[in-house]
């Protein structure tokens, strides 16, 4: 696998060590973190779409439904308990990851897992066994709860026991689970959503246990990270994983500058304080910016409520559930873009080109649902090739999103900050990202109602703003090790002024586990 993000230490030394079956394990496991996490995203719009699910939770959205063709189609789907039961979910996670970044630190990252696939588990069994909406929206709470564990540990995890070479490969692997686990809750719900007698919803949301129970059997066997170790303490221990991690003796090096890392990091008491001062402002511009634009692309629309986008472009409820499949698989294979190109292009590359395509998807979308739709949203019989068309435009949508902000909205803010202000800066992002995440949801089924066609204009706009946004003020990071990311800003014609002299020494900032410039 080539080494993706463009890092390596700086002073060129290699630590030894090999991408030992050990480490392997435990990349698979971090992958499960993903799945978690892309199943709830999937699995939602799909239920959504069942008949027999909204008639047993939301009977105004399935009467709506069931009326003749004068209805508004923009308007049928316009509910606010079926938006709380898809948005819920992100509320929790926003509120849990902040409990689990302190957990996570002083009791280890195994624990802050095995914490949130058990509740995972318990989330996943009261959406199956449901019998009420409160039962519903418990169990995204829970669920929420376990992603929010999931994602703040399972990325720690991951980057502490990767070797420096493969991490940035396995950053967007991470992403990449992200959207198998997308693909198989909507492959699930097409079958299930078949099941006669109508409860193959229980099957669906019932189904998370799965990915829970995978995580929760990694949380108990797995080890603990050296890194965690030495952070609580057990420095004769972690020397000693680290060996068996690594698959050498001569582990010395990488050993002393973790713990220097750590003593380092120690020092540091305020970081959310530090992260005001106007050393760090490119720093937070970006933990806030990246993820928010991230989510003002639209993607969230296509990924929680395509089947529901579907079906009201005039698809029947099977044709919806299958279109998903199709732009869950689009997503998963346009990711392997990005893996293979982020570092040959660059990141500015494609945060331009995956910008300027789905802006002309954007357009494309809203003109065609413009010109059947109206504003009244009554197009009559709509021909199947109109279908097949909007269809296409959002699966070239997709795959410009999964090459450019799906796993960049990741990538970067985790390879710009310096260690000092790392985990607080890290759950900025995680927290801006499942904020927006969360009112994406909320609020689009309404959008759609009252903004009609004029939806997709709305994110395309978006797009030409965090375009020109990057144009300017995203610096390119390919190929910067971590280390010396202080140059990049040094040498940018706007964040430089926020550098004082000393800050701009090339030897500022270390990263988790490398070498400790004081
Ligand atoms: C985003 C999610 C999105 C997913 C789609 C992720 O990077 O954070 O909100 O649903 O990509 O693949």
């Amino acid at each position: 696998m080539p080494a993706v993000g463009g890092i390596g230490p700086a002073d060129g030394k290699a630590y030894p060590g090999n991408l030992t079956p050990f480490v392997l394990v435990t990349c698979m496991v971090a992958a499960m973190g993903g799945l978690i996490f892309g199943y709830d995203i999937g699995i939602s719009g799909g239920v959504t779409a069942m008949p027999s699910f909204l008639k047993r939770f939301f009977p105004s959205v399935y009467k709506k439904q069931q009326e003749n063709s004068t209805t508004n189609e923009y308007c049928q789907y316009d509910s606010e308990s079926l938006t709380l039961f898809t948005s819920s979910l992100y509320l929790a996670a926003l509120a849990s990851s902040v409990v689990a970044s302190t957990v996570t630190r002083r009791f280890g990252r195994r624990l802050s897992m095995l914490f949130g696939g058990l509740l995972f588990c318990v989330g996943a069994l009261i959406n199956g066994f449901a019998q009420a909406i409160w039962m519903l929206i418990l169990g995204r709470i829970l669920l929420g709860f376990g992603v929010g564990f999931a994602n703040q540990s399972v990325p720690l995890f991951l980057s502490e026991m990767a070797p420096y070479k493969y991490r940035g490969a396995l950053n967007i692997g991470f992403q990449l689970s992200i959207t198998v686990g997308i693909l198989v809750a909507n492959i699930l719900n097409y079958f299930f959503a078949k099941i006669k007698g109508g409860w193959g919803w229980r099957l669906s949301l019932g189904g998370a246990v799965f990915p829970a129970l995978i995580i929760i059997i990694g949380g108990l066997v797995l080890t603990e990270t050296p890194n965690s170790m030495i952070e609580r303490g057990q420095l004769h221990e972690a020397r000693e994983k680290l060996k068996r991690i690594r698959g050498v003796e001569n582990v010395d090096e990488e050993f002393n500058d973790l713990v220097a890392a750590s003593e380092a990091s120690k020092k540091v008491e305020h970081p959310w304080r530090n992260l005001l001062e106007r050393k760090y402002r490119p720093h937070l511009s970006m933990a806030i910016l990246i993820p928010f634009f991230q989510q003002l692309t639209g993607i969230n629309v296509i990924m929680f409520y395509a089947p529901v986008l579907f079906n009201s472009i005039g698809f029947g409820s099977n044709a919806s559930l299958m279109s998903a499949v199709i732009t869950g698989l689009v997503n998963v294979l346009a990711t392997w873009v990005s893996i293979y190109g982020v570092d040959k292009w660059g990141r500015r590359f494609l945060f331009l080109e995956g910008g300027a395509q789905m802006f002309i998807c954007q357009l494309a979308v809203g003109t065609s649902i413009a010109t059947k739709f109206g504003t009244s949203g009554n197009p009559g019989v709509l021909p199947q090739w109109y279908s097949i068309i909007v269809v296409l435009f959002i699966c070239i949508y997709v795959s410009a999103f999964a090459w450019s902000w799906g796993p960049l909205g990741w990538l970067v803010p985790s390879e710009i900050f310096p260690l000092e202000i790392r985990s607080a800066a890290q759950s900025i992002n995680v927290s801006v990202n499942m904020l927006f995440t969360f009112a994406i949801a909320q609020v689009f089924l309404s959008m759609l109602c009252h903004l009609k066609f004029g939806l997709f204009f709305f994110f395309a706009f978006f797009v030409v703003v965090m375009s020109i946004f990057v144009y300017i003020f995203v610096p390119e990071t390919k190929g910067v090790p971590i280390e010396e990311m202080s140059i990049v800003w040094q040498r940018h014609w706007y964040w430089k002024r926020f550098l004082d002299e000393e800050d701009n020494s090339p030897n500022r900032g270390v990263e988790m586990g490398k070498k400790v410039v004081p």
